[in-house]
């Protein structure tokens, strides 16, 4: 088999307790990225102590002292070189890295508000949205972080049923649709289906070893496998930019509209 070439990876947990799942498998995704000769960054949230609320702390050189815009703010301190050294610093490990990896615990159908505040904050107007001064030009499948391969690795506490197509909570990847679309294909990753450990709350050594095989599996193909076939904004599937032309999977509507073949389920 030919080797890979080497890449860079940048591994993102949430997660302070050493023995939880989210850390293991944050773990076993170090060990086989290092096994294939890769390079691993990592930025452990919890124990870097991440500030994980955006506020007016995050722009120490205030373009309007008067009224705090987010947007506006973002944008002046990301081109003008005065944001935070914290962001900053993600910042240079993402454009470093050929894929990034989150790992965390699902917690009210999301990521906990540390990882949230991670993406608030590097996420910076001009780099991720209003990509080069463009407005909304670039989106959905281009933009800062185009090129970049992105993995979400979840456990979840509720058992698989739960989370299947007509389960109670909802098919998973739909509820981590604003994560997988709007956050990481939206400024051009390309987005791998998510892997999810379910049933956590009762899950045994043997159950344990199996996900951790799994999961090595998935590590070892992440620059292999197929990306979700989210539609790029500017493929044609958007005639104007906003809305999918009436020609474009007419019978569909809602967010599964938004990926190619979606009948067929992600896994
Ligand atoms: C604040 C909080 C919210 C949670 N929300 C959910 C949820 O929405 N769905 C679910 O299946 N489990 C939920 N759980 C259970 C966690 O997903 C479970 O504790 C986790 O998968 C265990 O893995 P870990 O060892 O990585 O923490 C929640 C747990 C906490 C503490």
């Amino acid at each position: 088999m030919p080797a890979i070439p080497r890449k860079k990876v940048l591994i993102v947990h949430a997660h302070p307790e050493r023995t939880s799942i989210t850390r293991q498998l944050a773990d076993s995704a170090c060990e086989v990225l290092g096994e294939q000769g890769h390079v691993v960054m990592r930025s452990d949230l919890y124990g870097m102590g991440w500030k994980a609320v955006f506020d007016g702390q995050d722009f120490p050189r205030r373009v309007n002292p008067d009224r705090l815009s987010f947007i506006e703010e973002s944008g002046h301190a990301f081109s003008h070189g005065c944001q935070t050294p914290d962001v900053e610093e993600e910042q240079r490990k993402i454009l470093a890295a050929d894929a990034v990896i989150l790992l965390f615990p699902l917690w009210w159908y999301s990521m906990p508000a540390i990882m949230k505040g991670w993406v608030d904050r590097v996420w910076a107007f001009g780099l991720a949205y209003g990509y080069q001064g463009a407005g909304n030009a670039h989106r959905y499948g281009e933009g800062g972080f185009a090129g970049k391969r992105a993995l979400l690795a979840v456990s979840v506490g509720g058992p698989a049923q739960d989370y299947s197509p007509r389960g109670i909570n909802g098919p998973l990847e739909q509820l981590l649709f604003p994560i997988t679309h709007g956050t990481l294909f939206f400024p051009g990753m390309q987005v791998l289906p998510t892997f999810a450990v379910y049933g956590t709350g009762s899950i045994d050594a043997q159950g344990m070893a199996e996900a951790t095989t799994a999961w090595r599996g998935r590590v070892a193909k992440l620059f292999e496998d197929e990306p979700i076939a989210f539609r790029p904004q500017n493929g044609g599937d958007y005639p104007d930019r906003h809305a999918l032309g009436p020609h474009i999977a007419p019978d569909q509507t809602g967010l599964m509209a938004h990926v190619v073949n979606a009948s067929r389920p992600l896994r």
